[in-house]
This record gives structure tokens, C-alpha cells and sequence, in this order.
């Protein structure tokens, strides 16, 4: 007979656990300087994402004693800016007969969200447990302080899924419209990922509500870590759908039909194009923003830095605002330019058709930067690529490229040659409309390269395991000419991560 331990206990052994291993990371490889880790351990999703009194709370999926996925607890940290974050206690760590048993290897606090209600922080969250029936359920924990939570008496708030729906079920996200509270949960039906909706007058007592959205049959057989909420005059339905090839961080545009209960899509794409982009979640800041972090990772490929005991990096913060063409858009918050160190600037840059542009005699950084830069293209040119490769050796067997092909319309992030740990992909974003300009925003950290194109109209997220020498950058053009018309570099300082 397994023995629980309360939840006291269970963060006590949590916290020893982070300071007896956090040195070990201070002389770690591929640490980023600028994204946001757990202190030592595993990192998977970001939750609990909220603002409270100028405070930003990132709670996030934490194994603390090991690199490798294990039992979930709540790493948290606060900042005041989105930039320089402070590591706060663990904030959640399965205790209870739902999410812990010392025997199981899969187990655990789940993904969920945060709310205010008055002055009390509610998290939301899934207790899971393999062998255990149901096997996922909703549970919440409270805090008056905004760092040490109880778990609630009324726990499991809802215990189990409703008939007729996989008991796959989880990531609770809760939001308020009008006078009650509302709640999605990612599932499934038969082996179409779809989204319960719940409704509550209280947060404790919740009534379901029926299947807000459902896969069509292609776009994947469970919806996890799902978002619904309002941008501009739509509202946004965002999941990460698993084993589907039509998209794994995806954004549904519609309506919401409160009275039915139902989330009405209109279109369908990807909120990040890269292969290390999944779990994302939103918050709307003290501001009004619609903020959005996402885990820079993808379950189920390799972590290089597992060899130095440390696994996940959360991606910088972006903004998201719908375009006028009702796409969502996504960049990076400004805040981030609090960073930026040294610039260098330089503009026409004329690049007749199949030249190389070395950069590095004039920009000698190291590898975290962020850049920006615009290509003008020859009017009407039907293909050709332009773009820049970067974390390149000396000798240029490693590289990034990031171009823009003329022929497909599409931008386009290749690691195939990033570095032997790097994951190979060539990740494609096709573009809306076809222009003669291309605008690329680049942030360059000791592992990850995020691209966000025009002005937000796509991004691709990579993690890369370059050479930490592998500094090269390089402007190219092929099969056609263009011109730099600016090109903008920073050197970007350490944040703070106390
Ligand atoms: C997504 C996910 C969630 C789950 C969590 C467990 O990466 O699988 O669905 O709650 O991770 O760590």
C-alpha cells in the first residue's frame, strides 16, 4: 500500500531537491542568456500564466529531480518586466491519491491555467495517474500570497471525463465571460482531439457544458493544453494536437457561441511553424496584451543538454494581435529591448544575384543577439532565395539558414546542417501574400534561433546545438539579386534569473 505523503512534505523534498542541484547548472553547456529555464531539472509547458498587482507569475511543468520527464510538479517564478525573472518555490507537487503513487513512473500536477478570484490565486490543474481510475482529473490549489498554495478540500473538482469521452483528459484553462467562469479541458472523441467546455458560478462546482470544438477527423486524436480566448472581435481556439502532420501549435480563428456552447472556426494555421514550438498558453496582461509563452521544445526528440542534467527552455514572450486579413499575428514583447547591448547598422547592402555577404568582420558577436533586417527584391521576380546563415563555422560545414524562396512564397528555417546535436528539420512557413520586400526579426540564443517574419505574419521556433564558436554570419542571395535595404544587429545581455 503506497503511502501519501501530504502536500507539505512532498514541496519540502521538491525545494531541497532544487538546492542541492541549482549549482550544478552555473557551468552547464547551451545554458540560454536570455530565456527563461527551470533552475535545475526538467522544464516542460508553461502554466498558470497570469499578471497580478504588476506581478508576473510563469508557472511551468517541472520535474526537479531529474532531466528527464518524471513526476510533475509546478516549477514558478515572478517578474516584473517579462525579461529578468526571479525563481520562487515549487509551487505544486502531486500528493494526493489522484496524482501520486511512489510506484508509478507517470504522475503528477499536469498542465493547467490560472485566475484571480479577488485577492485569492487559483490554480487550475490535472492530477494524473497512471493505473488509476479515471486517470486524469481537475483539481485546484489557492494562494492569498501569490507563493504558497493548498490544495483544495473539494478536490478532484472533476473527477473524470464525461461519458462518451476519452479518458485522456487535460490542461484546464479558465477564463471569465460576463458572470460565470468558464473552462475548457483537451480531449478526446472517438480519435478526434476535441475541447470540453465547462461553466461554474463559483470555481468549485462545475457543469459540463458538451464538446465546444472537435477535430474534423485530420487535425489530430487529442487536443492538448487547449486556449480559447478573445483577440480583436474573434475569438481564438489554440491547441497542440498530437499525431497529426497538419500542425502541431495551431490556431483556429472564429466565434464563440456561449448561449450553444460552442467555438464556430473559420480558419485554421500555425501559431509558430518550427519544430520546437508546442504547449503554448496565453494571458491577458494588466495592459490588455494577449501574452503568449510557449514550451521551445517538442516532446519526444532529443535534449542535448541532458548531458549537462538539464532539459527546457520556454520561449521569449510574444504578443499576439489579429491582423486585419483576421489572421493572428505574434511578436516578440518589447519589452525585450531592455536587452539589446551593442549595434551595429548598416543599410543598402547591394547583393547581385548568387553572392555571399560576410557580416562577421563588422558584427564579431557571440551567440545571443537579435536582428533585424528587410530584403528588397527585384519587382515581379518569380524565384530565387534570399536570406542569412548564422551560428556558422569558420570553415562553414555548420550553419543555420534562414531565406525567403521567391518560388513557393514561403520563409523557410534549415538546421539540417545546425550541428551534429542540432534537430534536423527544414521548417517551412508559407507566406499570405506574395511581395517584393520580406522582412525577417531574428532572436539568436546559445541554443535556439526564433524567426519572426513580417512583422508577425509567421514565426518558426528551432532549438540548434552548434559549436559554441560557430558564430558566422552571412547574407546570401541565389538565382537572384536583392538588396539589404537595413540590417540591424544587438548584442543582447544576460537576463536576470535569481
Ligand atoms: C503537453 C503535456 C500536457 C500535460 C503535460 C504533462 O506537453 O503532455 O498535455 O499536461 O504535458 O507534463
Amino acid at each position: 500500500m503506497t503511502q501519501h505523503k501530504t502536500h507539505f512534505e512532498q514541496l519540502a523534498r521538491a525545494n531541497q531537491a532544487v538546492t542541492d542541484t541549482k549549482h550544478e547548472q552555473k557551468e552547464a553547456s547551451y545554458r540560454l542568456h536570455y530565456h527563461f529555464m527551470a533552475p535545475t531539472g526538467w522544464l516542460n509547458d508553461p502554466n498558470g500564466l497570469i499578471q497580478h498587482n504588476g506581478v508576473y507569475h510563469l508557472f511551468y511543468q517541472f520535474n526537479p529531480y531529474s532531466y528527464h520527464w518524471g513526476a510533475m510538479h509546478w516549477g514558478h517564478a515572478t517578474s516584473r518586466d517579462l525579461v529578468n525573472w526571479k525563481h520562487e518555490p515549487v509551487a505544486l507537487a502531486p500528493s494526493e491519491p489522484y496524482e501520486y503513487d511512489e510506484t508509478k513512473s507517470e504522475m503528477g500536477c499536469f498542465s493547467g491555467s490560472a485566475v484571480m478570484n479577488g485577492d485569492v490565486m487559483m490554480l487550475f490543474y490535472t492530477g494524473h495517474l497512471e493505473g488509476h481510475d479515471p486517470k486524469e482529473v481537475q483539481a485546484i490549489a489557492t494562494s492569498t500570497d501569490g507563493i504558497h498554495f493548498t490544495k483544495h478540500a473539494a478536490n478532484p473538482v472533476i473527477n473524470g471525463s464525461p461519458e462518451g469521452l476519452s479518458d485522456e483528459f487535460r490542461d484546464p484553462k479558465v477564463w471569465k465571460h460576463g458572470e460565470l467562469w468558464y473552462m475548457v479541458v483537451g480531449t478526446a472523441v472517438g480519435h478526434d482531439g476535441a475541447v470540453a467546455l465547462y461553466k461554474s458560478s463559483n470555481l468549485i462546482d462545475w457543469e459540463y457544458v458538451g464538446i465546444a470544438a472537435k477535430s474534423d477527423g485530420t487535425q489530430g486524436d487529442m487536443w492538448e493544453c487547449p486556449d480559447l480566448f478573445p483577440l480583436g472581435d474573434k475569438y481564438v481556439l489554440m491547441t497542440s494536437p498530437m499525431n497529426t502532420d497538419r500542425g502541431k501549435s495551431t490556431v483556429m480563428v472564429g466565434s464563440m457561441d456561449y448561449d450553444k456552447g460552442v467555438f464556430i472556426p473559420e480558419s485554421q494555421h500555425e501559431i509558430d511553424y518550427g519544430i520546437d514550438f508546442y504547449a503554448a498558453q496565453t494571458f491577458e496582461d494588466e495592459k490588455g496584451r494577449r501574452i503568449l509563452f510557449a514550451w521551445m521544445d517538442f516532446p519526444f526528440t532529443e535534449f542535448p543538454s541532458k548531458t549537462d542534467k538539464w532539459s527546457g527552455a520556454m520561449t521569449i514572450p510574444r504578443e499576439l494581435t489579429l491582423g486585419k486579413d483576421g489572421y493572428v499575428r505574434s511578436q516578440p514583447v518589447p519589452e525585450l529591448t531592455a536587452l539589446r547591448d551593442n549595434h551595429m547598422h548598416d543599410d543598402k547592402l547591394v547583393l547581385s544575384e548568387d553572392e555571399t555577404h560576410p557580416l562577421h568582420a563588422d558584427y564579431p558577436f557571440q551567440h545571443s543577439y537579435e536582428l533585424k533586417c528587410k530584403w528588397v527584391l527585384p519587382e515581379n521576380k518569380a524565384d530565387g532565395k534570399v536570406g542569412l546563415h548564422l551560428r556558422q563555422s569558420k570553415d562553414g560545414s555548420e550553419q543555420t539558414t534562414v531565406f525567403y524562396d521567391l518560388a513557393t512564397n514561403e520563409v523557410i528555417v534549415d538546421t539540417t546542417h545546425a550541428g551534429k546535436l542540432s534537430h534536423k528539420a527544414v521548417n517551412k512557413a508559407g507566406l499570405l501574400h506574395k511581395n517584393d520586400e520580406v522582412t525577417f526579426h531574428i532572436f539568436v540564443d546559445t541554443c535556439s534561433v526564433e524567426v519572426f517574419v513580417n512583422d508577425g505574419e509567421a514565426t518558426l521556433s528551432t532549438r540548434i546545438y552548434p559549436d559554441l564558436a560557430s558564430n558566422d554570419i552571412t547574407l546570401y542571395t541565389e538565382g537572384t539579386g536583392a538588396t539589404a535595404e537595413y540590417i540591424d544587429i544587438w548584442e543582447l545581455k544576460n537576463a536576470e534569473m535569481s
